[in-house]
């Protein structure tokens, strides 16, 4: 006899995270057995930050560019009218930069703080023709860790036009999958907004505490509160499902035009697909048409 067609509805939404929940306790558990016989660092287990960003990366060379096949949204087509001085936050590997438009990008910037996923990344912007534009930082999106890293990139200086974290230094910031795992939110995405020059965008695909008081569904919901009391934030390189990223986003700053659209709602991984163009400059359909 099949299920009754509640469960058959419901189910495989409500649990699909319970899938790459046990895969990433696999993948924890495999790192640190490599870190103890393979690479002979046992040492490393006391640093469970360095421990979780390998695992996480472990997790992401293997299955990453299966979980990047089908993006959300009209993620597809932000990304391939990108243009000017780009600022990336957490490429991973690079499995979506195939999606961008690599002549039309003046330079590339990476925030990517996991080192194992360097390796790839550097790989995949060869392959995608970004070349010698693209640039892959040691680092996170937080401010404390991002801008000395653009200084010593030399993109930031310490004085002169444009130069200035204040000024606004990228055309675009794209933040795909990153934003629920960096850490205080609300101050790293205002850094990144102080980043973006006047009239710059935004480009966000983002997953989300679910939006059961409008179009989300209360069930999913507790689902996400369920999977981050089973460990999904430590198991999955310090991911939280329980992140109201619109709200930090409208919170940054002023926006000419905030776009931003549910796609998924009722699940337990909701995700949140659009563009934010930061007020003054030139709008960015302007900037476009030159
Ligand atoms: C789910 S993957 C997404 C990768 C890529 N953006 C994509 O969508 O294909 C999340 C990435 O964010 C990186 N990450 C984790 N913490 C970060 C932080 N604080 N700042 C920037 N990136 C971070 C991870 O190492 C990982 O590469």
């Amino acid at each position: 006899m099949p299920p009754p067609l509640w469960i058959q509805n419901n189910m495989p939404t409500l649990l699909r995270p319970s899938l790459l929940l046990l895969t990433s306790i696999y993948h924890f558990f495999m790192t640190i057995l490599e870190v103890i016989f393979i690479e002979r660092k046992p040492w490393l287990l006391f640093n469970l930050t360095k421990l979780r960003y390998k695992s996480f990366a472990r997790l992401w060379t293997k299955n990453g560019e299966e979980m990047s096949i089908e993006m959300p949204g009209p993620l597809t087509e932000l990304l391939s009218t990108c243009k000017g001085v780009v600022l990336d936050i957490g490429p991973g590997s690079g499995e979506i930069l195939s999606r961008f438009n690599a002549d039309q990008i003046t330079a590339m910037y990476g925030a990517e703080p996991a080192e194992d996923l360097h390796a790839g990344l550097i790989r995949n912007a060869q392959r995608t023709g970004f070349r010698e534009k693209y640039h892959a930082l040691l680092c996170g999106g937080e401010p404390e860790s991002l801008i000395p890293a653009l200084y010593r990139s030399g993109i930031l200086q310490i004085s002169g036009r444009a130069g200035l974290a204040s000024d606004g230094v990228f055309d675009e910031i794209c933040c795909v999958r990153v934003l629920c795992g960096v850490p205080h939110p609300q101050e790293t995405i205002n850094g990144l907004y102080s980043l973006l020059k006047p009239g710059g965008r935004m480009v966000i695909c983002e997953h989300v505490a679910n939006p059961w008081r409008t179009e989300g569904r209360f069930l999913a919901r507790l689902m996400q509160i369920l999977y981050t009391l089973l460990g999904w934030p430590f198991f999955m390189g310090g991911c939280e499902l329980n992140r109201h990223t619109v709200d930090h986003l409208r919170e940054a700053g002023a926006w000419d035009k905030i776009d931003l659209k549910y796609y998924g709602p009722q699940d337990s991984i909701p995700f949140v697909v659009g563009e934010l163009v930061k007020t003054g400059g030139k709008s960015y359909a302007e900037v476009l048409k030159e």
